[in-house]
């Protein structure tokens, strides 16, 4: 914790330089979908029209994974987390249409063939937990978080108990925490600690169920980038019991 009592964060937080359209775009489109300390958890009020479901991702990168999914499921409301700014200006990009160097509309909306379904915090996930009920959530994804590869960085990575306890209140039961990673440590450390955390329970029963991507899967960013570089991306999937 920091003296502000914040939990202290090692990645970053903005990249090379924002350029117009997408700085309008954060400017002007992110406090329509963007959760705040005004925001209420609500399934009948807090997306474009009432959801049954929610789903959560993690660190959501460029948006891709995040945009794909809310497109593919319109029924599902969507909290995307990401706390570096160049993402979550990709995400605008993607589900408004608005690319840098077009012209800006007077008004920005989303493209025509999407639903209001996805609400975004452009902060540290670890500072949402709390304000998010009980049993909340349907399913998180946490994609390729960042591996922290070092020994003497292991507190960093996103998958440590703490954080584990925070997820095993805001997922009901019988809910999914989807972990995919390609980094060799990584995938030992999540198969360790996961194992020690009572609250879930390892959905797996062949090696296919984590070696082959689920069937509603997108690729993300890091995933390709993994792939380009030869390593073999695994994909663990956790009921909360
Ligand atoms: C290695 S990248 C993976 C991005 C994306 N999931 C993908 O697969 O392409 C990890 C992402 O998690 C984000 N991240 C790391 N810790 C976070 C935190 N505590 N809260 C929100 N985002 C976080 C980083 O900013 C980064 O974009």
């Amino acid at each position: 914790m920091q003296e502000n009592n914040q939990p202290k964060f090692f990645g970053r937080r903005k990249g090379r330089i924002i350029r117009k359209t997408k700085s309008t775009l954060l400017e002007s489109f992110l406090p329509a979908i963007k959760i705040d300390e005004n925001t209420v958890f609500d399934k009948e009020t807090m997306f474009g029209k009432p959801v049954k479901k929610i789903n959560l991702e993690i660190g959501f990168g460029d948006g891709v994974h995040l945009a794909s999914q809310a497109l593919n499921y319109p029924d599902i409301g969507f909290i995307g987390i990401e706390v570096f700014k160049n993402g979550v200006a990709n995400l605008l990009t993607l589900i408004t249409g608005i690319k840098d160097g077009k012209d800006l509309p007077d008004e920005i909306k989303l493209l025509e063939n999407r639903e209001d379904n996805i609400r975004v915090f452009d902060d540290d996930a670890r500072l949402l937990f709390d304000k998010i009920p009980d049993g909340f959530v349907d399913r998180v994804f946490l994609l390729f978080p960042d591996p922290w590869p070092k020994k003497r960085h292991a507190s960093r990575r996103f998958v440590n108990p703490d954080n584990l306890k925070a997820l095993s209140r805001i997922i009901k039961k019988g809910g999914i925490l989807r972990i995919a990673t390609d980094h060799k440590v990584y995938k030992s450390w999540t198969l360790r600690t996961m194992h020690n955390c009572p609250d879930f329970k390892w959905t797996a029963k062949t090696s296919a169920d984590w070696r082959n991507e689920p069937s509603d899967w997108v690729k993300t960013k890091y995933q390709q980038k993994a792939i380009r570089e030869g390593r073999k991306p695994v994909f663990f999937e956790y009921e909360r019991v």
